[in-house]
């Protein structure tokens, strides 16, 4: 992560860039400080709780209740759409599926992509994080034992992708954190995705975020465009699984720009989400005893199957901090008709109106009901019948990876 502003930076290697350089470093610090910022400042706005869990504010109806939240995203009734989503996806990675409602378009586009995630073990994934955790925990500054949690997640996550979707392969898109070279080509990943992410997902972006998000959603499809014709012009099929899924989908090079922003779209529907509850998790076990204690709970479990390990001791935790502080922590909707929202204190929602979702109300509501549920945070549980169009594919990967680096955090005993 680049350094605050107002923080010295005593790194060497920051002693070779020239003054302009470091004070465009400090102003990217000060872009993520106000981001960080703004966002603390909607997620408080959206803290109404009111007794049916729907209300209108001054800005919009904000849904606070799991039930109205399953209510939405389920949308049978058609009173709801994610046309916002393929608005604000025009000007940035450019649209895909996941800005479309139901219909034989959205099934055509989403089908391949979503069942190749969907292939992914919870298993697989944790045995590959895992893996690539233990690596470079060797490299990552831990301070007085505390890892650095966002350098080894840049490390790590862009590892995974690279497995996975071949990117970032080095030379089209580099393998990166934040740093003032996120608004420049090439692309970095896993960083760039992160602007156009909570761009797309937050109800209400501000300039700085809007600015950002477009940019580096731009900058992605224009890098992962590069690297489609690459492969195209060499007549090569990735390796990578869920990219190589992709390419066999859009065989014809006409479609090379759509393949690029499809490739796109799914790994920022991975990277930002599995970094946000990566952090949000390690850091507040990291302010708490809770740390140590899962170690010494880990260090006293006898399972030899680091899975299984992980199952009985990390995952209720896990769930329950993730619950706490989910990312992403509110989607939205926009109403297509006029209809009444909620049974107890209902609201009368009227066509254009903004739908705020409030996933950590939701979340919340679980933890104080005493069930581990998640789904909320993956915008429903796609294994169910009926379940949300847009639900998330990659629960079962996500989950896996997240599980992995975590386990690897909580394992880690520093020299
Ligand atoms: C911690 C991990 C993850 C979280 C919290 C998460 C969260 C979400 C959420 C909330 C949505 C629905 C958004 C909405 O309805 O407005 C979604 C959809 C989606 N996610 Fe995930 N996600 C995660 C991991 C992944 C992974 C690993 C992949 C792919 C490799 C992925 C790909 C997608 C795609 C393609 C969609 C759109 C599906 C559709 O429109 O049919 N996600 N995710």
């Amino acid at each position: 992560m680049s350094p605050n502003a107002d923080q010295p930076n005593n790194d060497d290697s920051s002693k070779a860039e020239g003054p302009i350089v470091r004070s465009a470093s400090s102003i990217w610090g000060l872009v993520l400080d106000h981001l960080v910022d703004k966002h603390m400042e909607a997620v408080a706005a959206m803290r109404v709780n009111p007794p049916g869990g729907v209300a209108r504010t001054s800005d919009g109806v904000v849904v606070t209740s799991k039930e109205l939240y399953d209510q939405v995203l389920l949308n049978a009734d058609g009173n709801y759409t994610n046309a916002g989503y393929q608005e604000r996806m025009e000007q940035s990675i450019g649209p895909i599926f996941l800005g479309m409602d139901w219909g034989p378009e959205y099934v055509k586009e989403s089908t391949p992509g979503n069942a190749a995630i969907g292939k992914v073990t919870r298993r697989e994934a944790f045995e590959l994080a895992l893996k690539e955790t233990r690596t470079a925990l060797a490299t990552i500054p831990s301070p007085d034992g505390i890892v650095d949690i966002q350098s080894l997640s840049d490390v790590v996550v862009a590892k995974i992708c690279s497995h996975y979707f071949d990117i970032p392969d080095g030379i089209f898109v580099k393998p990166g954190g934040f740093s003032v070279s996120n608004l420049l080509s090439p692309g970095v990943c896993p960083a760039d995705y992160t602007f156009p992410s909570a761009y797309i997902f937050h109800p209400d972006p501000d300039f700085i975020l809007s600015f950002t998000g477009k940019r580096t959603g731009q900058i992605l499809r224009e890098s992962v465009g590069k690297y489609v014709a690459d492969k195209r012009d060499s007549a090569q099929l990735p390796a990578a699984p869920i990219t190589r899924a992709l390419f066999e989908q859009y065989p014809d090079s006409k479609d090379n720009d759509l393949l690029a922003r499809t490739i796109v779209g799914v790994m920022m529907g991975a990277l930002p989400t599995i970094n946000g509850n990566l952090n949000g998790v390690v850091k507040a076990w990291q302010r708490t005893a809770t740390l140590m204690a899962l170690q010494a709970q880990l260090k006293a479990n006898v399972q030899a199957d680091a899975f299984v390990k992980a199952h009985e001791v990390i995952e209720l935790p896990m769930r329950q901090a993730m619950q706490m502080q989910p990312t992403p922590d509110a989607i939205w909707r926009r109403a297509t008709k006029d209809h009444t929202l909620g049974t107890q204190n209902p609201v009368q929602v009227k066509a254009g109106d903004k739908i705020y979702l409030s996933i950590v109300q939701a979340t919340q509501e679980c933890l104080r009901n005493g069930s581990d549920d998640v789904s909320p945070i993956f915008g429903g549980d796609r294994r169910k019948t009926p379940h949300p169009i847009h639900s998330c594919p990659g629960f079962e990967m996500g989950f896996g990876i997240l599980l992995g680096i975590v386990y690897g955090v909580v394992e880690f005993q520093p020299k």
